[in-house]
Formats: structure tokens, sequence, C-alpha cells
């Protein structure tokens, strides 16, 4: 355990000092929150998760303090969630003298962001939604469920050549298909009848690297195949099967 009064000496010290250069960071986030948030906890969880506990990361690492119940007792005592951004950030870039914790050697973007999310995650009630859910997690989520007309689709988004699920379904008749991206890599989506690698294709997304693509295509009852057709991703494991009722 960390002895309590000296962390909290600590924390009133850093809060204060480290304010200035926080709200400039803060600000150069903005534009790319979600970007930057998957970026942080695929950080977290490489570079912080073997000493730390932080729920929403599934960090389980007791060298550290637990990042969950530290915060917790910070923000009750009154200090804003904004105010973890930069402490997170100055232990990890300028840790101080003595400390038992190694000086980890990264960008000030990727500090950025890991404080990005810890201010995000810590001490917050609940799971990670969405895209942060699969983030660092090499499993695929529940299959992809149509619903009204439209199936949606995400990049795996820590640039693991995969979506999120390896599985759909679909009622039959016309299907708006989309896919989100927010892992920087290009991608796309391809539908193709059949589950083998000479059905005829139904239609695909512009490749991008960023946002969401869609395009309508119509299904009958049966199997298909559901691919990224960039060279090499197929083949690498970006695909899944939608089956059709
Ligand atoms: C090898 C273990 C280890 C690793 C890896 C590590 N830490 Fe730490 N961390 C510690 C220890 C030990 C402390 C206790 C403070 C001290 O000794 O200075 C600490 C303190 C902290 C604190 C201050 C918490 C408080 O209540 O004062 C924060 C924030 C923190 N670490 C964040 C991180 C982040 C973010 C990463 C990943 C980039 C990370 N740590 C990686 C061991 C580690």
């Amino acid at each position: 355990m960390v002895d309590r009064g000296r962390r909290r000496r600590w924390l009133l010290g850093a809060a204060g000092s480290v304010l200035v250069a926080l709200g400039a960071a803060g600000c150069a986030l903005k534009g790319n929150a979600n970007i930057s948030l998957v970026e942080g906890k695929v950080l977290f969880i490489k570079h912080c998760a073997q000493c730390h506990t932080l729920d929403r990361a599934s960090a389980k690492g007791l060298i550290g303090p637990n990042l969950d119940s530290a915060f917790a007792e910070s923000i009750a005592a009154g200090l804003g969630r904004n105010e973890i951004h930069g402490i997170v950030e100055s232990q990890i870039l300028y840790p101080a003298t003595g400390s038992r914790m190694p000086k980890i050697e990264m960008t000030t973007r990727q500090a950025a962001d890991i404080a990005h999310y810890v201010e995000y995650a810590a001490a917050r009630p609940g799971k990670d939604g969405g895209v942060l859910a699969a983030a660092g997690s090499t499993g695929f989520l529940a299959p992809a469920v149509e619903k009204n007309g439209k199936l949606a689709f995400t990049a795996n988004p820590t640039g693991q050549l995969a979506y999120t699920v390896n599985k759909a379904s679909a009622t039959a008749g016309s299907v708006t298909i989309s896919m989100t991206n927010a892992s920087g890599v290009p991608h796309n989506i391809a539908i193709q009848v059949g589950t083998g690698a000479s059905g005829a294709l139904l239609g695909h997304t512009t490749i991008a690297s960023s946002g969401t693509a869609s395009i309508s295509v119509t299904l009958k009852p049966g199997a298909y195949t559901f691919f990224c057709q960039v060279p090499g991703h197929r083949a690498a494991g970006m695909f899944g099967t939608l089956t059709v009722k």
C-alpha cells in the first residue's frame, strides 16, 4: 500500500503546477477525442496495467496505487476530472525523483492519450462501451445484428486486421451496411455471396482510414462473407460470416 499522506501531498502539489500545461493538451485533443481515448486505453494496457488497477481497462496490477480508489478519493476531496489528466501526464513524463514508478519512454502525445483515458475511466462506474470496449482486447464482440434495415460494423480500433465481430445476422431485404473505422489504418467492408473466396461481390464501401462509410445491398436468405478489400487484410483475418434469414 502507498502511504496515503505522502500521496495526498504529492497530488495537491502536482494539481497546481501542471494545470497550465494541461489546458493546452486538452484543447489539442478535442477534435480527436475518440481516437485519443482508444489509443490511450491501448497504451495504458501495454505500459501501465502490470502495476496499476483500473477497472475499465481490466487492469489488475498491484505494484502501484489502485488508480480507481486513488482518484475516487481525490474526486471526493474536490479534484476535478480535468485535473486528473495533468497529474497522470506529469507522472508519466516527469516522475518525481525517488519515485518507484519507472520512467517510461514515450512521446508527449502518447502520454496525453493515456492521461485522457485515465481521466475518463478512473473511478467511473460501469464498463467501456462501443469502440472503446474492443480497444486492447483481441477477442470478438457479440455478433452484429441488423435492426430496422441497418447493420453496423466497426474495424478493430487498435489497428489489428479485424472487425470487432466475426459474425453478423440480418433479415432478408434491403440492408444498409456501415463500417466505422477509428484505427487510422485504411479499411473498407465488402459483401460477397457465400463463404468461399469466389462468390459474387454485392457491394463495397470506399477504403478510408477514419470515419464511417456505408452501402446498401439487397440480401436474400443465405450465407455471405463480409471482408476488407485492402490487399492482405482478408488473409490476415479481416472477414466474417453474415447469415441472412
Ligand atoms: C513498474 C510498475 C509501474 C508501472 C509500469 C507504472 N507505474 Fe504508475 N506508479 C507505480 C508506483 C510504485 C507508484 C507510487 C508512487 C511512487 O512511488 O512515486 C505509481 C504512481 C502512479 C501515479 C500516482 C498515483 C497517486 O495516487 O499518487 C499515477 C497517476 C500513475 N502511477 C500512473 C501510471 C501510468 C499512467 C502508467 C503507464 C504509463 C504507470 N503509472 C506505470 C508503479 C508503476
